[in-house]
């Protein structure tokens, strides 16, 4: 912690101040030669901004002030220490709220103190263990469809594969057996949204009313029709629901249950319908595009993907893993800990700031948006290593646990840390378990693989990959042999 952040903690305000207008940016010049490649290659620009203006950097637009900060101590002072003086009222998150209404995600004040409490229970580790068994039971499923395409050699698309699994099981652990008829239909529905959303085009920047999309945006049309499958759909699993007035443990029963500690209110018809709407967008692309970038990392660093595959051999010696497996799958889990630091979904995200604040040393003026990118921390090279190199032995190196708790933050940070986090680091795991228990999959020779940064972080071309199928090894391996399996190489996307 910086002697500045100890001041923070202690609630003192720090030394000196500078002006808003000292922090380092691109003149009204260079914004303009980089405007477009900062909505279409925004890590890019970030990168190369960081490098030339340093931890703290601001975007002068004309109607907008974006202040980026890319240092563990400034972003936990946004998202931790001053988080009452920060709101979603940036209009990334005002696009995303016409879409998706007024969930967990996108509210704010004091309406999102009462979801978070209503809603977070629903996440406690005992249900999380009975979701992650659904995903590990669809994950099998999604092996079983892979023998096909595993004898033939024919490359699948494993992006659209991660996806539909992460969703199918989401839709499971949220309805239970209850949308089991509607599940292709809302597989369909969600993938045509997931094309269009894209909060960073500029049509979107200025927050057009529906009626002017409808014409200025081609996509508008079909995506206003897969919402309304899913909003229809979703009404009418949760009336009948309330008309039976059954109480089950999926997602959607414990939500109804929850209450807020004031006023032991639970929440309106309309506010589940919202919420559940929330939790399908926020969870499923997420924990799908995580996977995809698992696979990705693992077929490039053949070291670290014999090390998961010596581990689940061991551990499970040929059978399906469950989810009382998971305390054994370390090594799994710091394969998954790594692709969030080098491929984090969620790159990067933001805050308005509602009143003057400070941050690492500059005034920040209340109106002003604070841009946070996970993708810059995790790559920053003073706080690791080999920052480019997939390593997951870097979370138990020496000296890891002396790294600032904000230089890794793929779920956030705060109060409003990821709600799903305990979900996403428990079913990520078992689903790639699952499939490299029986196959290791390689990107299919002189695919493009390229990052695209829109609400999340995708592979813009997909990810075709040739599944190959894989004995378990007889024996147990020692520990020794594991520990030797050859070094980590580097092979950042395109
Ligand atoms: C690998 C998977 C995931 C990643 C990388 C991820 C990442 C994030 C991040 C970075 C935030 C904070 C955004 C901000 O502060 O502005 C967030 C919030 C949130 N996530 Fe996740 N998430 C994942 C999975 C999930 C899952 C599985 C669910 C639920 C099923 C979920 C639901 C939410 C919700 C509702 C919020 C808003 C929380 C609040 O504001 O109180 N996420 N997520």
């Amino acid at each position: 912690m910086s002697r500045e952040a100890h001041r923070e903690a202690d609630g003192e305000p720090p030394s000196i101040v500078a002006p808003y207008g000292s922090i380092p940016g691109p003149g009204a010049l260079e914004l303009l030669r980089i405007l477009p490649d900062l909505s279409s290659q925004p890590l890019k620009v970030f990168s190369r901004l960081a490098a030339t203006y340093g931890d703290v950097f601001a975007l002068r637009y004309p109607l907008d002030n974006v202040v980026m900060v890319a240092d563990p101590d400034g972003i936990e002072h946004v998202l931790h220490h001053a988080h009452h003086r920060y709101a979603k009222a940036t209009s990334r998150w005002r696009t995303l709220r016409q879409i998706w209404g007024e969930g967990l995600l996108t509210a704010d004040g004091d309406a999102w103190r009462r979801q978070r409490q209503r809603i977070q229970p629903a996440f406690h580790k005992d249900h999380v263990e009975s979701f992650a068994q659904t995903v590990a039971t669809e994950a099998e499923r999604t092996g079983d469809a892979w023998t096909v395409a595993a004898r033939s050699g024919e490359p699948l698309d494993v992006y659209t594969e991660m996806l539909r699994c992460t969703l199918r099981a989401l839709l499971k652990a949220m309805f239970g057996s209850d949308a089991d008829d509607r599940a292709d239909m809302l597989v369909h529905a969600v993938e045509e949204i997931n094309g269009y959303i894209d909060p960073t085009a500029p049509s979107n920047l200025w927050n057009l009313p529906i009626p002017v999309r409808r014409w200025v945006q081609p996509g508008f049309r079909p995506f206003q029709r897969a919402m309304d499958t899913i909003r229809r759909t979703f009404g009418e699993l949760i009336d009948a629901r309330v008309r039976s007035g059954e109480i089950r443990p999926d997602l959607l029963g414990l939500i109804m249950a929850g209450r807020d500690d004031e006023r032991s209110e639970t929440m309106s018809v309309r506010q589940v319908h919202d919420e559940m709407m929330t939790l399908l967008m926020a969870g499923h692309e997420t924990s799908g595009i995580t996977s995809t970038w698992t696979w990705y990392w693992l077929a490039g660093n053949p070291g670290p993907e014999a090390r998961l595959h010596a581990e689940l051999d061991a551990v499970l010696g040929g059978r399906a893993p469950a989810p009382a497996d998971l305390p054994a799958l370390e090594y799994t889990r710091r394969v998954i800990d790594e692709v969030l630091r080098l491929s984090p979904t969620i790159y990067a995200f933001d805050r308005m700031a509602m009143e003057d604040d400070v941050v690492c040393g500059y005034r920040i003026p209340k109106g002003t948006a604070v841009a946070i990118s996970p993708y810059l921390m995790h790559r920053h090279a003073r706080y690791w290593d080999r920052a480019l190199e997939f390593d997951p032995d870097r979370f138990i190196a020496p000296g890891a646990a002396s790294r600032p708790a904000y230089a890794y933050l793929p779920f956030g940070g705060g109060p409003r840390r990821c709600v799903g986090m305990r979900m996403a680091l428990t079913t990520t795991p078992l689903l790639i378990a699952t499939l490299a228990r029986r196959y290791r999959l390689r990107v299919k020779p002189g695919h493009p693989v390229e990052e695209l940064a829109r609400v999340n972080l995708s592979p813009k071309y997909g990810m075709l990959m040739r599944i190959e199928p894989r004995q378990p090894s007889g024996g147990v391996p020692a520990a020794s042999d594991i520990s030797r399996s050859p070094a980590s190489t580097v092979m950042p996307p395109t």
